[in-house]
């Protein structure tokens, strides 16, 4: 019988573990998110991220900028937010638009600010082993998602497919931590469903709808699918989940797997960072 790995319900659970904690605070940790420009996914995710932290009782600004921002102006925003007491984590919504020098703006934010764990500090730090302000919100997402199942990951052949900043890279990084012998596929790999069929876990972060099914998967296998592709027959993964289904022991659904985890994570990173800043100022 193929587990499927219920993402929504563990990050509800997480939700409420949070909201009960922010209820004894004072004083409210406070999310910060920029938003640049107007891809229509990226409103959505950042309405989403908004209605969490202030459910959860945090508090929440939303700067939106016009994707006529200049990258001076994108910056001028961050450094007000640097500087700001009352604000405890800083989220750039990505991709930013053409033009902007993505680097130059996360690299902008306080290292104790960063939410996503994206700045070269945080990112430096966790590929070295050691301990980054934040672990990078869909790959612990994706590890709490695991462990929750009691998925050992240790000596077990991880495929990872997309090397992207945001997911691929440092999940890989993390899976190292944990013991697990992992391989980097991309879009330049050859015989990728030679090499999908040796893993015992497969993580899918390649953005294309259906792209993975069950000819790319060793029986009783577990898929990890963070694709969240807009199709015109609505959302789907990486996965080609009715088809590749019977042939795991455990898949994540979209939506309803991998999406909420990083919702909840973002909103544990928030709370840590808030703890980690009031320790600092003792
Ligand atoms: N765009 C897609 N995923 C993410 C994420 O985890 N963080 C940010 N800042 N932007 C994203």
């Amino acid at each position: 019988m193929t587990v499927i790995l219920d993402g929504k319900s563990l990050a509800n659970k997480i939700t409420e573990e949070l909201k009960n904690k922010t209820q004894s605070l004072t004083n409210k940790p406070k999310l910060a998110v920029l938003l640049v420009g107007d891809n229509p996914a990226s409103q959505i995710y950042v309405k989403n991220k908004q209605k969490k932290a202030e459910y959860i009782g945090f508090e929440s600004l939303v700067i939106p900028l016009p994707k006529e921002a200049t990258e001076d102006n994108i910056l001028e925003h961050i450094y007000i937010l640097n500087e700001d007491t009352n604000i405890n984590a800083i989220l750039v919504q990505l991709p930013l638009p053409d033009g902007i020098n993505q680097k130059r703006i996360i690299e902008a934010i306080d290292p104790i600010k960063d939410v996503d764990g994206f700045t070269s500090y945080n990112f430096g730090r966790l590929a070295l082993g050691y301990k980054p302000y934040t672990y990078p919100c869909t790959p612990k997402g994706i590890i709490k998602l695991l462990e929750e199942y009691n998925i050992e990951l240790s000596g077990k052949n991880v495929l990872v497919i997309g090397r992207s900043n945001i997911v691929g890279k440092p999940v890989s990084l993390m899976l190292q931590q944990k013991n697990a012998t992992v391989t980097m596929a991309n879009s330049y790999t050859q015989n990728l469903r030679e090499i999908s069929k040796q893993a015992d876990i497969i993580i899918s972060a390649v953005g294309k709808p259906k792209f993975i099914t069950q000819d790319y998967i060793k029986d009783d296998a577990i898929i990890v699918d963070v694709g969240i592709n807009r199709t015109d027959n609505g959302l789907c993964g990486d996965i080609d989940f009715e088809n590749a289904k019977e042939h795991t022991s455990h898949i994540t659904p979209v939506p309803g797997g991998v999406g909420p985890m990083t919702i909840a994570m973002l909103m544990e990173n928030t709370l840590e960072l808030y703890n980690l800043q009031k320790e600092l100022l003792l």
